[in-house]
């Protein structure tokens, strides 16, 4: 079966992302022609299918609780798979309808628990990451191959498993002329820095710290909405700089990790802020100001380095849900003058799937058995670059 696909210059691959906001499942579909090892990357269409309420409100408790039931983890992981079966049936459907046959699923999963910090277990140092949703039941609803567990290979040759995108990302983005740094705002946030083709530079990526996810849960607990649409409520408060730095002294910001996720952000930075804006007597819109300065705050420190290491580049691209924010447009603009900030959109990909493009792209190189160098830090000495991602098979008529 892979073999046909491997012989094919051309694939129509399914991306699917469900990321750390839990908010709903991204679909992009994409066309994919590699000749010569020259890839061309092309988005045709993305859907954004919602979370059964129940599921989303199970993923969530899951993601945010210290110890978790493991009868529930395993229902949850089947559960999932289903739904994301059903989101993948539904759009080769509607893809049907244009003509267009899709190849090939590609499924991140949905991250659970993220734990890039070593720590010693049975006499052993490591760290690990977990995404589940049953890939095996992509199969069976689209009865196509599907590439799931993008980060274990990486995890295996001792790295974080994460930012993993970034070989993916330079694929799509790179630009013969022009050096390009793009910042997802997405529950987390980070950067992709994606040198000029013609520079041989390196790409780099890293997270910057906190996304939407701590503004998503004071908009919750705070006024039982989902998110602060526009960043409305937060540009009508206004910060506390002594909360702001008393969250700056999170751990995520002094440590050399690369990744971090809900462990540091979620649960503990809303309490924080929480007792922290009762304490000073704040607004609801001014906590909403506070949180979303630090998101400003931190992919500010976090892409400085990148704009005077390299002063070529004009553009900063905003994608993920966040660049739908106009506080963290506003304030990003205020804060780096040096640069014009605009919206990846305008690269010919919707930001609402740009990650669900790249898990494409990566589903594309797990069935071909291309490598995916994972880090890009200029030091690494690696002669060793991991094939990303399982390949889970759909069931066969006859055996
Ligand atoms: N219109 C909007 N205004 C402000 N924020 C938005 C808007 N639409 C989406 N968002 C924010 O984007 C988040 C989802 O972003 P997304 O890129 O999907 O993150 P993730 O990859 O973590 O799932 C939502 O939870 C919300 O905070
Ligand atoms: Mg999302």
């Amino acid at each position: 079966m892979f073999t046909n696909l491997q012989k094919r210059q051309t694939l129509t691959v399914l991306g699917i992302n469900t990321g750390t906001s839990i908010d709903s499942i991204d679909l992009a579909v994409a066309r994919i022609s590699r000749v010569r090892g020259r890839v061309s990357f092309r988005f045709l269409e993305g859907f954004s299918r919602k979370f059964p309420n129940d599921l989303r409100q199970t993923l969530i408790a899951l993601a945010e609780s210290e110890s978790v039931a493991l009868d529930t983890l395993i229902r949850t992981d089947n559960v999932l798979g289903h739904c994301l079966g059903k989101a993948a049936m539904f759009v080769q459907k509607r893809m049907l309808l244009n003509g267009v046959k899709i190849d090939l699923v590609a499924s991140h999963g949905q991250t659970i628990r993220h734990t890039p910090q070593f720590k010693t277990l049975a006499g052993k140092k490591h760290r690990g990451s977990l995404q589940i949703g049953a890939p095996g039941s992509i199969a069976v609803a689209t009865l196509l191959p599907v590439a799931a567990d993008f980060r274990q290979a990486d995890i295996a040759l001792g790295n974080e498993g994460a930012p993993i995108t970034v070989h993916a990302m330079n694929q799509i983005f790179r630009s013969p002329a022009h050096s390009r740094l793009i910042v997802n705002i997405g529950g987390m946030s980070n950067y992709f820095y994606i040198p000029a083709a013609k520079g041989g530079a390196s790409a780099l990526a890293r997270d910057c710290g906190p996304g939407n996810i701590l503004s998503d849960s004071l908009m919750q607990t705070l006024e039982g909405k989902r998110f602060d649409r526009g960043g409305k409520i937060a540009l009508s408060g206004s910060c506390s700089k002594s909360v702001l730095q008393a969250l700056m002294t999170s751990k995520f910001f002094s440590s050399r990790a690369r990744s971090t996720g809900r462990e540091e952000f979620g649960r503990i930075a809303l309490q924080k802020i929480t007792l922290l804006g009762e304490r000073d007597s704040l607004s609801t819109a001014d906590i909403m100001a506070t949180a979303a300065e630090l998101t400003v705050q931190a992919i500010v420190a976090g892409v400085k380095p990148i704009l005077r290491k390299d002063r070529s580049i004009q553009k900063l691209y905003l994608t993920g849900g966040g660049r739908k924010n106009n506080l963290f447009v506003t304030r990003l603009r205020e804060s780096l003058t040096e640069i014009e900030i605009v919206l990846v959109d305008e690269l010919g990909i919707d930001g609402d799937y740009v990650e669900a493009c790249a898990f494409a792209l990566m589903g594309e190189m797990t069935i071909r058995g291309i490598a995916s160098p994972t880090l890009f830090d200029g030091k690494s000495k690696r002669r060793q670059f991991p094939v990303l991602g399982s390949i889970f098979q759909p069931p066969l008529k006859k055996v």
